[in-house]
């Protein structure tokens, strides 16, 4: 048996239900592009609403991090990975985690204890040493030389604000070197294979520490490093999580791994990351915004990387590594088999697309490098390789640094945000990942969106349907289907019918009950294959039912004015409206 399967089967013998993987991007959460950690997606309930699955949960969750693509490339950094993860939502608490971490390490991994060494809270002004922890592993037989006190590294918080607590690492020895009787984290032959998150406070956005109304446990272990260990490699590409990938790339481009490590493992990330997103029920595709951007970049490296090892960047290539990762994943994460032609014609478009272009920007890039000043490319030669060719900023600098040539990276990001902005993009800020914001502002517009949506399908047509949403603290956008643009009488009406729910004072109601249930009463979703079998259905009125993760306000009137700012296309057979909430 495989981790996932021996963790999964562990957590649940010990009373935990499993939870599916929530999509790579967040559905209620603007702030970040994609869901970094396992706890991501539970923010509400670590917050303190109930679960419908109950108090002790576990998964993997699908995780996607691209905060930094140029570590990508050596042995152990990966675009996507699968966390592991076992929460107590105000149940049990440290003994219990603590000691499950460790039967699960040593009876069921058969990891002698003797390989394992610990670190815990010191203490600051704040909040004192986590002196529990620490007798805790004690008394499961670990020596005090192998526990070891650390203020900053043993505090979990996803970015600035929002749930935290002390937490407790569990490191492996992996080395055939004797075991030092002292454990130094700082040796890297020892690394970090699970993290134990004692929840029990929340940071404010102006930064004090409160308690939250229960004390949680969030625990995170990485599939694929931890998978190497276990199979005793120093490499995760040769465990047995990828070789099949290697080796289909071995075979495409008629070289050994051994000597193309850094393409090769670069190729292998990108593309099973690419996967991922394009096989997310959201439906992802390449743009130059946002996750499209960030799905577009990893096609593009990838064809690079493929280039350099003489694959014939017009093959079907893509297509077949794609297969290999499709096949080895879709046991788990049905979405691969649904969306499989989707993400391989993804992966084909985008691929004829860049390739069009690739060969001209590679001409541009060396005539105009043959006589730089200063060695260096200034920042209208790298926007206009972004902007005409295609070139994503770090395939530029990659190119220029295997050529030794400096790039004018801050005079291209400057470029690029005029342009961003012209467009009305993206703010740069959000690709810098960070914890979600389901601030007041938000939690209004959610609401809002089900007031819109049951507007439209009374004043435009009982047809109307959500085909996406996107909030953030400032204003809130609504896809729907609809076949025509709306007159200005429709969206007058709308706005009317909405304000008058608003003044009507209405409680929202939430109930919980089987998917199956929900969808016989009537409630509206947008992916029902994405919810788990319990849900969570929102009333308002007798005109709103929906499923939905949440937050909601209570009571309509807390809303403001509702005002429709534009009405414009967003694709074909689809409208977009822009709205904000106004005081009253
Ligand atoms: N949230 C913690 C982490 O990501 C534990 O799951 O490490």
């Amino acid at each position: 048996m495989n981790l996932k399967d021996l963790y999964i089967d562990f957590f649940k013998s010990k009373g935990h239900k499993q939870i599916p993987s929530a999509p790579v991007v967040p559905e209620n959460d603007p702030s970040v592009l994609f869901n970094t950690a396992g706890m991501q997606p539970l923010i509400p309930y670590l917050m303190g609403e109930s679960h419908p699955y109950g108090k002790r949960l576990c998964d993997y969750q699908k995780c996607i991090r691209t905060n930094d693509l140029d570590t990508i490339g050596d042995a152990y950094h990966h675009t996507f990975f699968e966390m592991l993860g076992n929460w107590s939502l105000g149940d049990y608490f440290k003994k219990e985690a603590i000691t499950w971490s460790f039967e699960f390490l040593t009876s069921v991994l058969k990891i002698p204890k003797e390989k394992l060494a610990i670190t815990v809270f010191a203490g600051n002004e704040l909040i004192g040493e986590d002196k529990e922890s620490i007798e805790i592993w004690k008394s499961l037989g670990i020596s005090d030389k192998r526990i070891c006190k650390t203020v900053d590294d043993n505090f979990w918080i996803a970015g600035e604000f929002g749930p935290c607590g002390p937490d407790t690492e569990i490191f492996y020895f992996r080395s055939d070197d004797e075991i030092p009787e002292e454990f130094d984290p700082e040796d890297e032959r020892w690394v970090e294979i699970w993290n134990n998150v004692f929840m029990q406070y929340n940071k404010t956005k102006d930064g004090k520490i409160e308690d939250l109304p229960k004390k949680n446990v969030d625990t995170g272990m990485g599939v694929e490093r931890t998978t190497a260990i276990l199979e005793g490699v120093n490499d995760n590409y040769i465990s047995s999580l990828w070789i099949d990938v290697i080796k289909k790339i071995e075979e495409i481009s008629n070289l050994p791994y051994s000597q193309n490590e850094k393409s090769m493992r670069i190729i292998a990330d990108h593309i099973r990351t690419a996967v991922f997103i394009s096989a997310d029920n959201s439906l992802i595709k390449p743009s130059n915004t946002d996750q499209g951007y960030i799905l577009r970049r990893l096609i593009r490296r990838s064809i690079r990387h493929a280039k350099k090892l003489g694959i014939d960047i017009n093959s079907d290539f893509m297509k077949e590594i794609a297969l290999v990762i499709i096949s080895k994943y879709e046991k788990y994460y049905k979405e691969l088999k649904q969306n499989k032609e989707i993400v391989l014609s993804v992966l084909e478009q985008e691929k004829i697309k860049f390739n069009r272009t690739l060969e001209k920007g590679l001409r541009e890039f060396d005539k105009n490098t043959k006589n730089l000043v200063d060695n260096k490319i200034d920042a209208s030669l790298a926007f206009r390789l972004y902007d005409t060719y295609g070139f994503p900023i770090e395939l530029t600098e990659e190119i220029a640094r295997e050529r030794n040539i400096e790039v004018d990276i801050d005079g291209f990001y400057q470029k690029f945000k005029e342009h961003q902005e012209k467009s009305r993009t993206a703010s740069a800020g959000k690709f810098k990942g960070g914890l979600a914001g389901n601030g007041e502002m938000e939690t209004k517009y959610h609401t809002a969106t089900h007031l819109l949506n049951a507007a439209l399908k009374k004043v435009v047509s009982e047809d109307v349907h959500q085909k996406g949403s996107n909030i953030t603290s400032e204003r809130m956008r609504f896809d729907f289907s609809c076949d025509h643009k709306l007159t200005d009488i429709e969206k007058q009406k709308t706005e009317e019918l909405v304000n008058k729910w608003i003044n009507d004072k209405i409680d929202i109601i939430k109930k919980e009950m089987p998917k199956e249930e929900a969808i016989k009463s009537g409630a509206e979703c947008m992916f029902i294959e994405k919810y788990p079998d319990m849900v969570t259905v929102y009333e308002i009125g007798d005109f709103s039912k929906e499923l939905c993760g949440g937050p909601h306000v209570k009571n309509t009137k807390e809303l403001g004015h509702f005002k429709i700012i534009k009405e414009e296309s967003s694709s074909a057979g689809v409208r977009r409206i822009k709205a904000v909430l106004e005081e009253k």
